[in-house]
Order: C-alpha cells, then structure tokens, then sequence
C-alpha cells in the first residue's frame, strides 16, 4: 500500500530518534517517497546527512536555506504528502501540536498538512504517564491524528515500562495496514486492458493502430493506488507501470485480448476496456514474409470478437462494465448506442474532435456516460487527472 506514496517524516529530539534511519529505509523500500522534517534538538540525536541520503531528499529542519537564503516552505510541504508520520513524537512536540504552537518548520508543516497524521510517542515512563501527556494524546486523536501505540521495555534511562517508541517494522506494518483499510478498493479485482493490438500479415509486418496505452497504465495506476488489485492486459506499448503489485500480462493481437479477458473477467469485480482493440484481423497470416510484385496486393480481413460486448453478456449483477468510445461525429449517440448494445455500466467518450483528447496525447478530455444516461463532461486534462475522475466514478458503481 505505501508503493508510490508520498510520506512526510517528521523526527522529533528524542534517543528513539536512531531509529528513524531504519523507518526511512522501510518507507524507501516499500517504495514510498519520504521527505523528512526535523526539529532542530533531533538533529542533535541523528544527522540530516544519514536521513537525507536514506531518503534520497533534501532534510529539513529550519525555516530557511542559510547559504541561499530561501525558504522551506512549510505549507507547500505540508501539502505534498499523501501521509505525515512524526516518529519519535516527544512530549514536547506533541504538546505544540495539541496546542497549535508552531516554532519551529515541523510544527509548521503538521498544521499544514491536509493528509493523515500518524504519530509514534517515544519518551521515558513518567513523562508518557503525565496527565498532560494522556492529555495531549486524547487531544491529538480528537483532531483526528492517528496514535501508533508506543510499546513497552527497558527506557534510555533505564527505568522499565511503556514510552518505547514502537519499532520501525511495526510503524511501517500499521501504516500499511491503515492505508489498506481506508483505501475504497481495497478487496476488489479490476481487469483493465491497454494499448493497441497487433494484428499479423506476415512475420513482419501487421496491422496496428496509434494508441500509445497511457490513458489504460493511467487507470491501472490509479486504481492500484485506491487499493485495487489489478490486473493490466497490455498490447505493445513503451508504458511502465507505477506499482509493482499490477500483474501486468503483456499481449499482442486482439485474440490474445479475448483469451486474458474469458480468463480474468469472470474472477474481477470491474472490467474498464480501455484497449484500442481491432476490429479487423488478416483472414490469413503467412507463413512467410510476402514478397513484393508488379501489382497491388489485397489482404482479406475477418472481423474480431467485440471483447466488450462478450464480456458484457457475461456480466454478472454485481460486476462492472467500462469501455471506451472513440468517435469522430455523432459522438455522443455512439456512445449511448455502445454503452446499450455492449450492456455497460458507464462508457467513456472522447472525440477526436475535441483538441488535446484520444490517442499519443498527455491530455484526454472525456465525458462519461452510465446506464441511466447520466452525462459528466469533463474539461481537457492530463491523463492522470482523467483516470482520478473515471475511477471515481467506478468506485462508486462499485459501491451500489
Ligand atoms: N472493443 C472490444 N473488442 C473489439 C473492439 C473494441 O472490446 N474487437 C472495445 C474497446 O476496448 C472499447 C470499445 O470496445 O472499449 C469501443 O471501441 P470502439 O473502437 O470505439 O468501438 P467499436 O465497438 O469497435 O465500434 P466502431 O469501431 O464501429 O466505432
């Protein structure tokens, strides 16, 4: 869950604050990005060095850069992360937070982020038994922050009991395990096809189209990212996928589309059909390469199976159906007809018409149609942003 996440670490003064090199690490390899803040006393128990070369990221820990004298500009951090974690979390600290004080670019940067705020209380026995402390902490739940329970064990001071920060493993685990919960497609199989197909004439040549495949690995992402577990059929296509946990299977003709789809379909909860399928398909492939002569040559093609509208007559109640139109005139009628005749539940329409929308761009613009004949129509954006609004849109056909 924490692959391609964006995390804020925040390292408080404390002797737990060793750790840190180890949380960051995890994140790293968890395939998070991790931007650490400091305080300025935590600098004093690991150095912005270790955590900015674990990191792979500039460490910040004062307002500004002395030797450019610019800014570290807290909100634009405090709004860069997908999630905060402040680990250790020192009394201190935590009393700032509850309080709202902000001295210092860490505090600065918790009261303005907008994501969620996770925090690892590392401190001696009596002072996490302090009412003030239990105080600060029901405080910060109440603010909607989320406590990673300190453990308990022998304390720097050498006194036994809770305050132990909870180790990086366990930080990592309960993230984790915290994203997948509140991730709205957590449990759910989503096939989802991309790219053009090939379609043989001889063993070097074929027929194709000009889909590069980015709005369908853009879907994938996306809906990877909301928690799905994703399976990618993707024609021939430069495209990488953002997450390693997309099973990506790697096709070439229309009929090896059909295959993957009467394999996948029946175990998925949602099909979104973004390939450029061909429709046509050489009614015989060569064996060998075909030799130029005087005349013209005629290649005789056969119709492909419709993927969607098979799939759509399979289509179980509780399954949704997505697929994609590309229209040239008469956009929105098509569609509706598609969407009809293939038994959708939501089509996507794009007109070659409109600038900056269909295949090779970064920019898509699409209007979304559902079985009710509700209408969305979107403006131009990048393809990143178009799959946001598809998926959800899908997550919550998913959810009826
Ligand atoms: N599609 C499919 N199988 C095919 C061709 C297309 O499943 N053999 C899917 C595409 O993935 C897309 C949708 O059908 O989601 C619409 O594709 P499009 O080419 O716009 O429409 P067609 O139904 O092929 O009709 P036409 O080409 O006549 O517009």
């Amino acid at each position: 869950m924490l692959e391609g996440k964006k995390i804020l670490l925040g390292v408080c003064g404390s002797i737990a604050a060793y750790k840190s090199a180890t949380l960051v690490r995890l994140l790293v390899k968890s395939g998070a990005q991790v931007q650490v803040v400091m305080t300025p006393d935590a600098t004093n128990f690991i150095t912005p060095l270790t955590l900015s070369t674990l990191s792979k990221n500039p460490v910040y820990s004062d307002y500004f850069k002395t030797e450019t004298g610019e800014w570290n500009n807290h909100v634009e951090l405090g709004l860069w992360g997908d999630a905060m974690i402040i680990a250790p979390a020192s009394a201190n600290t935590m009393a700032k937070m509850a309080g709202g004080l902000v001295d210092n670019l860490l505090t600065a940067v918790y009261l303005s982020a907008k994501c969620p705020v996770y925090f690892a209380p590392a401190m001696d026995l009596d002072m996490w038994k302090h009412d003030s402390t239990q105080h600060n902490i029901t405080a910060l739940q109440g603010f909607g922050n989320i406590l990673i329970p300190p453990g308990s064990g022998e304390l720097a001071s050498g006194l036994h009991g809770e305050g132990r920060m909870a180790e990086p493993e366990e930080i990592v685990a309960f993230l984790n395990d915290d994203i997948k919960k509140k991730s709205p497609l957590t449990g759910k199989k989503i096939l989802v096809t991309a790219g053009p197909t090939y379609e043989a004439i001889d063993p070097v040549r074929f027929i194709g189209n000009h889909s590069s495949g980015k709005m369908g690995f853009a879907l994938a992402d996306e809906l990877a990212s909301l928690g799905a577990d994703v399976t990618l059929v993707a024609g021939p296509t430069a495209q990488i996928s953002k997450y390693q946990s997309i099973k990506r299977i790697d096709v070439i003709s229309a009929a090896d589309v059909l295959l993957e789809c009467l394999t996948h379909f029946p175990l998925a909860d949602a099909c979104v059909m973004c390939a450029a399928v061909a429709d046509y398909t050489p009614s015989h492939v060569a064996d060998q390469k075909i030799k130029k002569h005087d005349d013209g040559l005629t290649i005789n093609l056969k119709k492909t199976t419709d993927i969607l509208k098979t799939l759509g007559q399979q289509k179980r109640a509780y399954q949704v159906l997505v697929g994609f139109a590309l229209e040239t005139q008469n956009e929105e009628q098509y569609a509706i007809d598609k969407l009809q005749k293939k038994n959708l539940d939501l089509i996507v329409l794009n007109s070659l018409n409109d600038k900056g929308a269909g295949f090779k761009n970064d920019t898509n613009k699409v209007t979304l149609i559902d079985r009710q004949l509700n209408k969305t129509t979107y403006d131009l954006k990048n393809k990143t942003e178009v799959a946001r609004d598809i998926c959800i849109k899908v997550t919550q056909l998913l959810k009826k």
